[in-house]
Order: C-alpha cells, then sequence, then structure tokens
C-alpha cells in the first residue's frame, strides 16, 4: 500500500521508526563515546551502525519510490519549506553518516567487526599499540565528515522532533498520528 494524505503505508511508519530510532541511539553513543573517550563502546556502535545501513537502504529506496509525504494539511510556505529542507537533511544523513564511519574505521587501520564478525581487518602496531591507516587522509577526511553531518543531523533531528511536537500540540492536526499509525 502506497502512503495518502489519510494513512502512511504500515512500511513507511515501521521503516520511519526502526531508522528513526536507531539513529538517535546511535548519535547518542557516538557522542558520548568520543567525548569521554569510551573506547568499550566503539564496536557496538560500529556493530549497529554496519547493521542498521541495510535498513536504511530499503527506507531512502522506498521514500524515492513511493515519493514525499503529502502535508496533512495546508501550511505557511515557510513551515512547509523549512519541513521539506529538514527532511532532505535526515534523509541525506543517514546515508552520509554509515558510509563516512565505515571509510574512517576502515582506512584508518581500526577495522570493522559486526559484533564479532570481521569485515575489514584492524591493522595495530603491536609495539605502539596504534593502528596503522591505510590511507590516513582519507581516513582523516571521512572522520571530518561524520563529525560535521553528525553534528548536522543532531540539529535537524531536535527541530524535526519540537516540528512534530508543534502539529501535535499547537496546530492540533495528525501529522504526528498518521506517524504513529494512530487514524
Ligand atoms: C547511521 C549510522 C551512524 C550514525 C548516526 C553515527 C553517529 C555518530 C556520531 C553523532 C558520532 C559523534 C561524532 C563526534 O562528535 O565526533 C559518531 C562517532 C563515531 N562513529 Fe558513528 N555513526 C553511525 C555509523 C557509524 C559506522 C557504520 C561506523 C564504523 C563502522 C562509525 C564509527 C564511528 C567512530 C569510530 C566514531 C568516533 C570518532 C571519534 O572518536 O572521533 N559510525 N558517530
Ligand atoms: C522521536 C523523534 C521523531 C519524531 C517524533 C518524528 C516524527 C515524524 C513525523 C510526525 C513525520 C511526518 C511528517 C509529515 O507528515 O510531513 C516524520 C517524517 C520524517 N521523519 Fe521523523 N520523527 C522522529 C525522528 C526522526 C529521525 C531520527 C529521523 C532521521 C534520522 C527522521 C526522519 C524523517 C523523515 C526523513 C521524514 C519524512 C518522511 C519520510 O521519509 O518517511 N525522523 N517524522
Amino acid at each position: 500500500m502506497r502512503d495518502t494524505r489519510e494513512k502512511l503505508s504500515a512500511l513507511t511508519i515501521t521503516l520511519h521508526w526502526i531508522v528513526g530510532l536507531s539513529v538517535i541511539a546511535l548519535a547518542v553513543i557516538g557522542v558520548y563515546m568520543s567525548e569521554n573517550e569510551a573506547f568499550e563502546l566503539y564496536p557496538i556502535h560500529k556493530s549497529i551502525g554496519v547493521l542498521i545501513f541495510a535498513v536504511i537502504i530499503a527506507r531512502v529506496y522506498w521514500r524515492f519510490v513511493n515519493g514525499w509525504l503529502e502535508p496533512v494539511s495546508t501550511y505557511k510556505a515557510i513551515e512547509h519549506n523549512l519541513a521539506k529542507i529538514i527532511h532532505w537533511v535526515l534523509i541525506i544523513a543517514i546515508v552520509v553518516m554509515p558510509i563516512s564511519g565505515f571509510i574512517m574505521s576502515g582506512a584508518g587501520g581500526y577495522g570493522v567487526s559486526v559484533f564479532g564478525l570481521e569485515v575489514i581487518a584492524a591493522q595495530f602496531d603491536p609495539i605502539a599499540k596504534e593502528a596503522i591507516p591505510h590511507n590516513a587522509a582519507l581516513a582523516g577526511f571521512m572522520a571530518e565528515v561524520h563529525e560535521i553531518a553528525g553534528w548536522t543531523m543532531i540539529v535537524a533531528i531536535v527541530l524535526h522532533f519540537f516540528g512534530a511536537l508543534k502539529h501535535h500540540f499547537i496546530n492540533k492536526d495528525n501529522t504526528l498520528r498518521r506517524m504513529l499509525g494512530k487514524n
């Protein structure tokens, strides 16, 4: 079933919440682990990040096959455009984040494993106890991309979240209820 103005398909709702909640969890873990050097969390962050990428591909594919959602009602052009920009930022960010993370870790010599299953081998100097990068410039660039896209995405999520609350509590429309499948 395709999305309509009245009702969203089960696929849209399921993919929105699986990816949305996973991405919020990844952002929280990502910021926490890098600020606090909590290295024990890195493998968990990477594993979830790689696995969710498969769902993200399906989600983004479905969004473009199905087209963007029709707004529940008519709103001021500025509100509509802002929501549209934020949806684009979010869709682009959820593709850029796992790819940049994967390349940063792979090219940096840290390796990538999914819950213990090795995808890209790590390359450690046993004496200096440091990763030996395969390509330090690429790893460094991707680390910048991951950080900048990550923070841009976090700002977009906050605006998106307050936008959803505004529709629900101020406009009192069906926007949030429709995404929760409750209409
Ligand atoms: C949707 C997927 C992902 C999201 C939303 C995400 C989000 C984030 C965020 C917000 C940060 C903190 C950035 C900072 O303040 O420096 C971070 C850090 C990090 N992420 Fe991801 N990430 C994702 C996927 C991945 C993947 C697939 C990998 C690797 C395979 C990865 C590896 C890392 C690493 C190594 C760091 C720490 C960087 C550092 O210590 O400076 N991430 N991530
Ligand atoms: C608790 C947090 C969230 C709430 C309450 C929420 C709520 C909503 C609602 C109500 C819509 C429908 C908007 C409309 O009818 O035009 C929507 C759409 C959307 N949301 Fe969220 N969302 C949340 C988190 C996220 C996250 C974390 C992401 C991405 C990383 C995301 C990405 C999107 C995108 C791209 C759309 C456009 C429609 C689509 O592609 O399915 N959302 N969200």
